[in-house]
């Protein structure tokens, strides 16, 4: 274990978990809502016939026009803002011009960069009419996401987090996909430590006030088994099952934690209406 105070840090990842105080919780806060804003905004668009294209488009703008950057774009060579993954899609779905289609289920994961901080959030979002296990999939998802951070406060382990998680979706013969994990965040993009969305109580690092990280569990209703299609980043369940998964970028505070990737329009989840 190995802290360091954020405003002495280095912008790199060197292994030490920064501990932000103030301006840091006031600098997430903005970067946490514009990214919520980006999702909320996003919200009426997912359609059937709509492009994940067109979707990428919407959020680019959006981000400029509030005078802020989107991470992805450029990000070790991701030509986008949003990943929007579809059905079978772990994560990493890269925007294309093929329509959406009634009964889909997109998730889309926004990071905008405000005044240097970054804003990290995902949701699903149901493509026309709702089909039955994707929402009941999604709606497990969602509550293994709140359940992990509800785990969060001083003391408690980044171990007890992913316990809760796994508890939970497991208790619901689903499977927790191990391949990628939620990370601290800040000034940095990906950032120590790495959340695991499994894992034993008391393992791990310890949780201090002024960290900040995300925790973005992937849920799968059939094996937790991933690959990495030919483009390099598109994540697909082998078995080709549905996923889902919800992401909230938050800060440890003295009592618990602050999440702040907040909808402002309370669209946490679907239903959307
Ligand atoms: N937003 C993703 C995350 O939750 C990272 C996407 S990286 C990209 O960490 F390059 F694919 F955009
Ligand atoms: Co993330
Ligand atoms: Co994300």
């Amino acid at each position: 274990m190995n802290y360091i105070d954020a405003a002495d840090a280095p912008e790199i990842r060197d292994g030490a978990i920064k501990i932000h105080g103030p301006a840091g919780f006031e600098g997430m806060r903005k970067a946490g809502l514009l990214a919520a804003r980006c999702l909320d905004m996003l919200a009426p668009m997912v359609e059937p016939g709509v492009t994940t294209a067109e979707l990428d488009r919407a959020a680019l703008d959006f981000i400029l026009d509030h005078g802020a950057v989107p991470a992805c774009l450029g990000y070790r060579g991701y030509q986008h803002t949003v990943c929007t993954s579809v059905n079978h899609v772990v994560c990493h779905g890269i925007p294309n011009d093929k329509p959406l289609k009634d009964g889909d289920v997109v998730n889309i994961d926004v990071t905008a960069i405000v005044d240097g901080w970054h804003g990290d959030t995902s949701r699903m979002y149901p493509v026309g009419t709702p089909n039955r296990r994707a929402e009941r999939l999604t709606q497990i998802t969602y509550d293994a996401l709140m359940l992990g951070i509800a785990a969060v406060k001083p003391g408690a382990t980044t171990g007890d987090i992913g316990y809760a998680i796994q508890k939970f979706a497991e208790a619901e013969r689903c499977s927790i996909v191990t391949d990628f994990c939620g990370h601290g965040l800040g000034k940095l993009f990906h950032d120590s430590p790495n959340i695991l969305h499994y894992g034993r109580p008391g393992e791990g690092e310890v949780l201090r006030e002024g960290m900040f990280f995300t925790i973005e569990p992937m849920i799968n209703l059939g094996r937790p088994e991933v690959k990495i299609l030919s483009d390099g980043w598109t994540a697909v369940t082998r078995d080709r099952k549905l996923t889902a998964q919800f992401e909230h970028s938050l800060g440890v505070t003295a009592t618990g934690s602050e999440i702040f990737t907040t909808s402002p329009a309370g669209l946490h989840r679907p239903p959307y209406l």
